[in-house]
């Protein structure tokens, strides 16, 4: 059976170092370890979910897909129960900026440069982002995908242990620019929350947060 992904997943397979071993955590179906090994791209997967109904799925698939002996089901919170040195590059995606991060801030072993992070949060990348550059995280790379008329972000990280000071463009745009018409859908859409966030600042007389808002959409408003 040939395992095939959407455009949200197939952007993060992309992050994915070739010839990784990778734990894709909340893997739900396992469609991503299943596709990136058909591929030949990774060595090896744990496909990670703290629920068994999903992990139950997973197992499902990995059989059907005789993938048994590379690809590994395992009940997990976040990243408790993987063990740190079987791993080189690690998915996060589908779940909300916060819960991303919550499992980032979890585990004790993830601040290694040696770690390839591939995060897709589904909600609030700022609290997401925010999180990376107060942790020393630098983002690689980012880019924006759409799938059935939506469009979503993929962040790729890696630890670097320089913590930086950061702006509101930082943290609402990331590295995203506005090259393609997925990123400028999504950037708009970041766009107009902004407005609307400021607005909201303005009205409670917050004019410094305002002015941290302003920030972000004077940069969206150069790039979009
Ligand atoms: C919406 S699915 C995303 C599936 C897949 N990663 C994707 O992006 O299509 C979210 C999955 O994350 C799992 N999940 C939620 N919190 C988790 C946690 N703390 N640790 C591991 N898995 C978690 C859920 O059980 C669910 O299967």
């Amino acid at each position: 059976m040939i395992q095939t992904i959407g455009a949200r997943l197939g952007t993060a397979a992309q992050m994915v170092r070739k010839g990784a071993r990778l734990a894709d955590i909340g893997t739900d179906h396992a469609y991503l370890p299943i596709f990136l090994l058909q591929e030949g791209h990774i060595a090896s997967a744990i496909a990670a979910d703290i629920n068994p109904l999903p992990l139950q799925k997973a197992r499902d698939n990995i059989a059907a897909n005789g993938a048994e002996g590379r690809v590994k089901a395992l009940l997990s919170n976040g990243l408790e129960a993987v063990l740190p040195e079987s791993v080189d590059d690690i998915v996060i995606a589908g779940m909300g900026g916060e819960l991303i991060a919550k499992i980032l801030v979890d585990c004790r072993w993830i601040k290694n440069a040696g770690y390839n992070l591939i995060l897709q949060p589904m909600t609030r990348p700022e609290a997401l982002r925010s999180y990376l550059f107060e942790n020393g995280f630098e983002l690689l790379r980012e880019e924006a995908v759409e799938e059935a008329g939506k469009a979503y972000v993929v962040i790729n990280s890696a630890y670097t242990g320089r913590i930086k000071p950061f702006t509101a463009s930082d943290i609402y745009i990331g590295k995203l620019r506005a090259e393609d018409p997925a990123s400028r859908k999504y950037l708009s859409k970041v766009y107009t929350s902004l407005l609307k966030a400021k607005k909201g600042a303005e009205l409670t007389c917050d004019a410094e947060t305002a002015a941290f808002y302003q920030q972000a959409i004077l940069k969206l408003e150069a790039l979009i």
